[in-house]
């Protein structure tokens, strides 16, 4: 079944289809020395769709992630980005498949000594050929779209930690990727600032149509991104509103604990659920 829908997602002309598997984990397992990190994880990312991996500090999210990007590869078990299977790839086979992903890191990890500009530009400076010009205009363009135009020439020292999550989501889509990672984006951001950093990951999926992987402890963000759907006005102005039923199962949790996925399901699904080791975490 997954490789079928593996096989699915390379038939060509595809990029609108919104069914279309772009990431599929299949029964992923992985161990450091006799350590058992991911046991026989499955997952399978749709097109414009949001994953929210939830679960304790060491439960392997950032692995997940790591896995995903080829920096880490898996024991056993297969990875698909786009169709294409990723575990097996040379290093530099994989630079191609990571020009699709756009990562958010647990760190931030913004370049100190470079400016929010040159931070923001940096693969399109680095690893494309794309005229000078045009790397100008898409960081302005990125920029502005996390509201930020007018930073462009600080140093990150000289922003906020709201702020230079901000840069970071800037940097992670300024190629352009069709999935963006995001590794607890809005972790020790004060609520009102998560909330901004949230508004520009809804942006991302439903303007900009991105799938999106998001690790996270902030559960209040989790669900605020999972129930809340960007709709452009007749202005052109984008607001942020409750999304409906429909909308809000687009948006699926995942909870791993000691390497297994124990739960997969949509917001309300979660919420109802009657599972002693959920509920605790939830509460
Ligand atoms: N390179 C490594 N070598 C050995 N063990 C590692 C390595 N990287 C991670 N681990 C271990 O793997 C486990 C999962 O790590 P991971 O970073 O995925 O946790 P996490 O779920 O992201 O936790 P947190 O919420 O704290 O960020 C941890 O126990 C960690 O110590
Ligand atoms: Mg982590």
């Amino acid at each position: 079944m997954i490789q079928e829908l593996a096989d699915r997602a390379v038939v060509g002309g595809v990029a609108d289809e919104p069914d279309r598997p772009v990431v599929v984990f299949d029964h992923v397992s992985l161990a450091f020395d006799d350590k058992v990190i991911l046991k026989d994880v499955s997952f399978t990312l749709l097109s414009g769709r949001t994953k929210i991996i939830l679960g304790a500090s060491g439960a392997g999210k950032s692995i997940t992630l790591k896995i995903l990007l080829g920096l880490l590869k898996p024991d056993s078990g297969a990875v698909w980005v786009n169709g294409q299977r990723t575990d097996e790839l040379a290093e530099e086979d994989m630079m191609e498949v990571r020009a699709n992903l756009g990562m958010v890191f647990q760190e931030g990890a913004l370049f100190d000594s470079l400016t929010v500009r040159e931070n923001v530009g940096y693969r399109l400076y680095e690893e494309t050929d794309m005229p000078l010009d045009d790397v100008d205009r898409r960081v302005e363009e990125v920029l502005g779209f996390v509201g930020l135009a007018e930073f462009a020439e600080r140093m990150p020292s000289a922003l906020s930690g709201g702020q230079r999550r901000r840069v970071a989501i800037a940097r992670a889509m300024a190629a352009k990727p069709q999935i963006l990672l995001y590794d607890e984006a809005t972790t020790g951001l004060d609520p009102m600032t998560a909330m901004t950093v949230d508004d520009e990951i809804i942006k991302l999926r439903d303007i900009e149509e991105v799938s999106s992987i998001l690790v996270t402890h902030q559960l209040r963000d989790a669900f605020y991104i999972a129930t809340h759907a960007a709709v452009r006005q007749g202005n052109g102005d984008v607001r942020i509103v409750p999304a409906d039923r429909e909308k809000e199962r687009e948006s699926e949790f995942l909870m791993l604990r000691d390497g297994l996925i124990i739960f997969e399901g949509d917001a309300e699904t979660l919420r109802r659920s009657k599972d002693e080791y959920l509920k605790t975490f939830l509460s």
